[in-house]
């Protein structure tokens, strides 16, 4: 039987850029990293993603890679890394590699000569093929000017897509795959992986067209066929686009694809016509749609991962917690939401600090590339949103959001660097850093590890059934589980008024597995702002 180890596991992911610079150059690396494993180990998590560390001109902070095995200088060296490995391993930390393979970099040698591993196509009308825009603005076909023809950057230009429908392609990708394998990493993180697959060309939607394609699932078979089922590894594929129905085959219980899908589903709730470029807020009796359509539709059948957080999204507290008076302990309530789902659960460094949205002044602080091209095309040259406006909703939504560096302690810099940080450092690391939050037992890192223990220890928390109570309620998010030896209750109050609510009979008499406030147990459950409370009976 396939083991499935990865199922009870914490993955705690990585920016490295923006997680510790050992070498006072202002940008994170991967002997920073190393330095920073006893900390992974104490909150206990037991997976950890690192965002890519290969060779790449940096145009997406490594998201377009130039050589897949090599690591960028400013990272450090395949010494380095080694080193990180096995240090992790002794620690019984496992180490998983984020894998762009929907595209290289164009700067890629095959890029140069290989133009069959790429889409190339004849444009149309004296311009390119079709009319589609790129995930970071501008066409998504740039023209060689040698050949005539265009090929496909689906993200920007910088960022050709790679074409699957080629076997010797596929040959090269699971060579390199199982490179890193054999070296002794513990899987891998599949960026935009439900786009691999292209045949159709047509105008439309970039967005709509590109994910499950005609061929999808014959190719991440023919990569657990080939590959995976030769290691006893992790993989998650980040699945834009994917639907609920969809991700069952993905993530099929048989293993024949995927270990687990990261979905978009809840965080595309803010959205809109104008992309993310707004300030709507997610409304919660949307979210627990979202989320009960999920726990209930692959419950036996696949796996999900659990995120709020990531290097592509706002911070949570700031998203839909409460940033400011309510932080800590909205920061608890979200994370103990997620936690007693059934999934596997991510943490996005500096989620378990409560760490917030940061306080941008101008364009010239971002650094996201997505960021500064939405504001080039929406402010300057199209002029459809004011300055004032894009500014107020890049402080809400951008990337950048959760790429500042994370707070070590209050030292200069946050303790991240001793040089120039690449990206801002949120002004707010004197009061929310590492330091403070360790050594204090009531602080959101203590509560995530007290999570991660609960998780651990109470199996009902991975196998249990889910239920949804109160679907309507505006404010709060209470759920069970069930059937595993017991039962769960967790109830969350997503706002700033005190809500209560009776219990179901089925819980009298039950106790306080955790929560972050006093909690008076009665037949009425009351909650205060931002309120949380577990409650257990066998
Ligand atoms: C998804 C990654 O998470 C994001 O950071 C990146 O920009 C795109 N894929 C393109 O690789």
């Amino acid at each position: 039987m396939r083991k499935d180890w990865w199922k009870k596991s914490i993955v705690y992911q990585i920016y490295p850029r923006s997680f510790c610079d050992s070498n006072g150059d202002g940008i994170g690396d991967i002997n920073g990293i190393t330095s920073k494993l006893g900390y992974i180990k104490e909150l206990g998590a037991d997976v950890i993603w690192i965002s890519p560390v290969y060779k790449s001109p940096m145009f997406d902070n490594g998201y377009d890679i130039s050589d897949y095995c090599a690591i960028n200088p400013e990272f450090g060296t395949m010494q380095d890394f080694d080193c990180l490995l096995e240090k992790a391993h002794c620690l019984g930390l496992k180490i998983v590699m984020d894998l762009v393979v929907n595209h290289s970099s164009n700067e890629h040698p095959w890029f140069l000569d290989k133009h069959d591993f790429y889409y190339f196509l004849d444009g149309k009308n004296g311009g390119p093929p079709n009319n589609w825009i790129a995930w970071f603005g501008g066409s998504a076909w740039t023209k060689d000017e040698k050949s005539g023809r265009y090929y496909l950057g689906s993200f920007s230009p910088h960022q050709p897509d790679l074409n699957w429908e080629n076997p010797a392609l596929r040959k090269a990708v699971f060579d390199m795959m199982r490179w890193w394998l054999d070296k002794g990493i513990d899987g891998f993180r599949l960026d935009a992986i439900s786009f691999i697959s292209k045949q159709d060309f047509s105008d439309g939607d970039i967005k709509k067209k590109l994910p499950n394609g005609p061929r999808i699932h014959e190719y991440l078979k023919e990569m657990r066929s080939e590959v995976l089922s030769k290691y006893d590894v992790m993989t998650v594929g980040e699945t834009g686009g994917v639907t609920v129905e969809e991700a069952v085959q993905y993530a099929n219980e048989d293993g024949s694809e995927l270990d687990m899908v990261f979905q978009f589903e809840q965080q595309d709730l803010d959205g809109g016509e104008t992309f993310k470029w707004n300030d709507r807020k997610i409304n919660l009796v949307e979210l627990k749609k979202v989320f009960v359509k999920w726990q209930n539709k692959l419950y036996g059948r696949a796996w999900n991962s659990l995120y709020w957080c990531n290097h592509d999204q706002p911070r949570i507290v700031s998203r839909i917690g409460n940033d400011g008076e309510f932080r800590e302990k909205s920061a608890k309530m979200l994370a103990a939401c997620l936690h007693f789902m059934q999934g596997t659960p991510y943490i996005y460094q500096g989620e378990e600090l409560g760490m917030t949205n940061c306080p941008f002044a101008d364009i010239d602080e971002y650094r996201d590339l997505e960021s500064i091209n939405a504001y080039n095309t929406i402010v300057l040259d199209e002029k459809s949103i004011s300055k004032e406006d894009m500014l107020r909703f890049m402080g809400l939504k951008s990337r950048d959001n959760s790429r500042t560096p994370m707070h070590w302690n209050d030292d200069i810099n946050a303790g991240f660097t001793t040089g120039k940080p690449w990206i801002k450092v949120n002004p707010n690391y004197r009061e929310i850093n590492a330091k403070d939050q360790v050594s204090r037992e009531d602080s959101v890192f203590m509560f995530y590890r007290k999570l991660i223990q609960l998780r651990k220890s109470l199996e009902i928390i991975t196998r249990g059934n889910f239920e949804l109570l109160l679907p309507e309620d505006p404010d709060l998010f209470v759920y069970t589980r069930s059937g595993v030896g017991g039962k769960l209750l967790v109830a969350c109050n997503f706002s700033r008024e005190e809500r209560a609510f009776i219990l179901p009979q089925s819980f009298y008499g039950a106790r306080i597995l955790i929560s972050n406030e006093e909690i008076n147990m009665a037949e009425e459950l009351v909650l205060g702002a931002f309120g949380l409370a577990v409650l257990t009976i066998s």
